[in-house]
């Protein structure tokens, strides 16, 4: 899947979970479609990998509108899950992904854990998939997502589950809203995932003061861009010193500054999210930009660069 590098750029392939990705940037799950939607802004190939919308076992028609709303420096989302179904995916999503050389990672979704290793099982059978990635903290829906993901044992046990249906390495992405996220990845670790994303949205929720109604048809969502970041940057960092899987950051990567951050701490992938809505060509742009530091600071290897962060001494 890898493809050989040009001696003059730097090596920026990266090994998650025995996942070999050509480079650290991917997209983020529900913010990049099933790639076709995409495809005429970005060259699919260049991307680390590609993460779809999340995936469950049946269609899904998602929440009622209005379901997205824009906040400062972010955005409010309550999709729920909008989905056609593992099966429709497979037939019909999933062959236009297997045309270009990319890794192609599943987010996959269950209102229980037997819907989650069923999604899995299926997925696993089909030919053109490279990991999973076990979404356990979406904040917009009654049953499944982020209940799973605040409870340090249901974590390791949909992890340990769903691990035990697929030989596809299985990445777990975290919900932010928790106490102590370290605990929760220890436990996903312990469960047997071979790789860990945060963070998912944070929950919130914005008011139209005239009518004294929420935004949102279902009045509460996950906040995501920009205004996340810092918190974002924060929990990988916890994170990275309590696990030893990869860890893959996510949230609020807009640019290439923000994507070098994230490594800085420990990161050693990233999944671009709301940019993609904003500039459909940010993840190229977050390449190119990775690269072109690289370049500037004498680095041969994306290693020389992930978990460089110097706390020692502070600034003043
Ligand atoms: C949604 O579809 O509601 C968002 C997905 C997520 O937060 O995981």
């Amino acid at each position: 899947m890898m493809t050989p590098q040009n001696h003059d750029t730097p090596n920026m392939s990266v090994d998650i979970g025995g996942l070999l990705l050509k480079n650290p940037v991917m997209t983020a799950s529900g913010t990049f479609g099933y790639g076709e939607e995409y495809a005429c802004y970005v060259d699919i190939n260049r991307l680390g990998a590609v993460v779809v919308k999340g995936v469950s076992l049946n269609p899904r028609q998602g929440n009622p509108a209005p379901r997205i709303m824009e906040t400062p420096f972010g955005m409010i989302n309550s999709i729920g899950l909008q989905n056609p179904g593992v099966k429709a995916f497979v037939t019909d999503k999933l062959p236009f992904l297997k045309q270009f050389d990319v890794v192609v990672i599943v987010n996959i979704f269950g209102e229980t854990v037997d819907e989650y290793m069923r999604v899995a099982d299926t997925l696993t059978q089909a030919d053109g998939i490279h990991a999973l990635e076990v979404n356990i903290s979406c904040p917009n829906v009654e049953k499944g997502g982020m209940c799973f993901g605040t409870d340090p044992e249901i974590a390791r046990d949909v992890t340990q589950r769903v691990k035990s249906v697929t030989h596809l390495p299985v990445i777990v992405k975290l919900s932010p809203n928790v106490t102590d996220i370290g605990e929760i990845a220890e436990s996903v670790q312990a469960g047997g995932a071979d790789a860990i994303s945060l963070i998912n949205t944070i929950s919130g929720m914005s008011v139209d003061i005239e009518n004294r109604r929420p935004h949102l048809q279902r009045v509460t969502g996950g906040l995501s861009g920009p205004a996340i970041k810092p918190v974002a940057l924060k929990m990988v960092r916890d994170v990275v010193k309590r696990v030893s899987v990869p860890v893959i950051g996510v949230g609020g990567i807009m640019n290439a500054s923000d994507a070098l951050e994230f490594l800085i701490v420990g990161a050693k992938a990233v999944q671009v999210g709301t940019a993609n809505f904003i500039n459909p060509r940010a993840t190229m742009d977050i390449i190119d930009g990775i690269e072109e530091y690289m370049m500037r600071h004498q680095m041969q290897d994306i290693r020389e660069l992930i978990g460089t962060l110097n706390e020692g001494e502070g600034l003043c």
